[in-house]
C-alpha cells in the first residue's frame, strides 16, 4: 500500500471540454481510464465538470465561450480539451473562438509536447525503435506568429491585402527560454536545441537567438545547439536520436510536433500540456490531433493521445506515481497489439479504452 493511501484521496476538480468531432469520443475514453485510476489507486480523486462549448454551441448562440465562463474553469485545478473545427466553421473562427480564448488569457505561455515511439509500435523510420526517438518539443505558446496581430483590407478588390504580424517580446521568449531549459536540465541528456530562421527573419527571430545564449548562461550543465528550422525537419528525419529537448516559436514548433508525432507512429498517440507555469491559471491537457472529420462517429479514434494527455495531466497534478504507472498501462496494451488502425492494428476505440482499464486494475491489484 502506498503511504499515499494511508491518507484521505487527495481531492481534484478538472474541467472536461470535449468539444468537436472526435474530441468527445477520445475525452470520453480518457474520463473512464482516469476514473479507473483514481479508484485503483486510492491516492487522489477526480471531479469532472462537462463544458458543452464547441462549434455546435457556437452555431447556436454565436459564441464559443459564454459570459463568464473563463471565470468558471478558473476554479478548477486542471482542463482536459478534446479537439475543436468542424467542417461547416472556419478554421479561425474555432480556434479563435475556444482554444486561443483560453491559452492566451490564462497565460498557458508554455506548450509541451513530449514524443517517443511507445513500446509495441513501429516508428515509420526504417531504423527508429523505442528509444531513439525520444524528445520533448517546448511550443511558446502566447504570441510568436499567432499574436492575432494584422488586418486585411481593401477586402475583394485586385488590390486586396493582408498582413500576418508575428510578435516577439523579450519577457515572453525570456519565460519561455527558461523553461525550456529547465525542462532540458531535468531530463537525462540534458540537451537543448533551439530552432530558428534567422537567417530570413532578422528581427524578432535574431532575437530569439540571442535570448537563448543569454539564458544558456544560466545552465551551464545544459548542452544547446541551433537548428534552422528548414534543417530540423532532415535532422528529425535522419538523426532522431540526436534531438533530446526543443524550443520553437508557436509556429514552427506547432508544425514540428505534428512531424514529431508521425515520426513517432501516428498523430493519434501524443500529447499537448498548455501550461501556465506560474500556476496562477489552471493549465490545458488535450490530446495534439484535432477533430478528423474523417474518422468522427466511427468508434476508431485512436485514444492513446488522449491518456498519455491524462497522464502528463496527473504528473503536473503532483500525482507522479499514478502517471507512471499509466503510461506503463498503454504501453502494455500497445505491447499486446491492441491498438486501433492508425498504429497499425484493428483495435476500436472502446476496446483499446477497456484494455487499458484491465491493466491499470492488474496493475494495482495486491498494491
Ligand atoms: N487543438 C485542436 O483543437 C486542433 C488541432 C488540430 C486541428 N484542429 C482542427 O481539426 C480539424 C481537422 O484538422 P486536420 O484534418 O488538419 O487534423 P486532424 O488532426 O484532425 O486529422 C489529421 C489526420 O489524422 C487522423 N487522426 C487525427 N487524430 C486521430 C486519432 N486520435 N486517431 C486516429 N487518427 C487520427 C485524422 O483521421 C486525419 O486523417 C480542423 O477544423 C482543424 O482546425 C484542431
Amino acid at each position: 500500500m502506498s503511504p499515499h493511501s494511508l491518507q484521505h484521496p487527495k481531492p481534484y476538480s478538472i474541467a472536461c471540454i470535449p468539444a468537436d468531432g472526435i474530441g468527445p469520443e477520445v475525452i470520453a475514453a480518457g474520463v473512464q481510464v482516469l476514473k479507473t485510476l483514481s479508484a485503483a489507486s486510492g491516492s487522489f480523486q477526480l471531479s469532472f465538470t462537462d463544458y458543452d462549448w464547441s462549434s455546435e454551441t457556437y452555431k447556436k448562440t454565436g459564441q464559443y465561450i459564454p459570459a463568464g465562463g473563463l471565470d468558471s474553469l478558473k476554479a478548477h485545478d486542471a482542463i482536459l480539451f478534446g479537439a475543436v473545427g468542424a467542417p461547416d466553421v472556419p478554421d479561425h473562427l474555432s480556434l479563435w473562438g475556444l482554444r486561443l480564448a483560453i491559452c492566451q488569457p490564462f497565460q498557458q505561455y508554455a506548450n509541451v509536447r513530449p514524443t517517443r515511439i511507445l513500446r509495441g509500435t513501429e516508428s515509420p523510420l526504417r531504423k527508429a525503435a523505442p528509444g531513439d526517438l525520444d524528445w520533448v518539443i517546448v511550443r511558446e505558446n502566447s504570441e510568436g506568429e499567432y499574436a492575432g496581430q494584422g488586418g486585411r483590407s481593401h477586402r475583394g478588390r485586385a488590390w486586396e491585402t493582408a498582413t500576418e504580424v508575428s510578435i516577439f517580446t523579450r519577457a515572453a521568449v525570456e519565460r519561455v527560454m527558461r523553461f525550456a531549459f529547465e525542462t532540458a536540465r531535468g531530463r537525462p541528456r540534458k540537451t537543448l536545441t533551439y530552432v530558428t530562421k534567422s537567417n530570413a527573419q532578422r528581427n524578432g527571430m535574431v532575437m530569439w537567438d540571442e535570448i537563448a545564449l543569454e539564458v544558456a548562461r544560466e545552465f551551464p550543465d545544459v548542452k544547446v545547439d541551433k537548428m534552422l528550422v528548414d534543417a530540423m525537419t532532415c535532422r528529425m528525419v535522419l538523426q532522431p536520436q540526436s534531438l533530446d529537448t526543443i524550443v520553437a516559436t508557436n509556429l514552427h514548433a506547432d508544425i514540428l510536433s505534428d512531424l514529431a508525432a508521425a515520426l513517432a507512429g501516428s498523430i493519434g498517440i501524443a500529447p499537448t500540456s498548455n501550461l501556465d507555469p506560474t500556476r496562477e491559471h489552471p493549465s490545458m491537457f488535450e490530446p495534439i490531433h484535432g477533430s478528423a472529420f474523417d474518422i468522427t462517429g466511427k468508434g476508431v479514434a485512436n485514444p492513446v493521445g488522449t491518456f498519455w494527455t491524462a497522464a502528463e495531466m496527473l504528473r503536473w497534478l503532483g500525482e507522479e506515481e499514478a502517471a507512471d504507472k499509466l503510461m506503463e498501462c498503454i504501453e502494455k496494451v500497445c505491447e499486446k497489439k491492441i491498438v486501433t488502425r492508425d498504429l497499425g492494428g484493428e483495435a476500436t476505440t472502446k476496446q483499446v479504452t477497456s484494455a487499458v482499464c484491465e491493466e491499470i486494475k492488474q496493475a494495482y491489484a495486491g498494491k
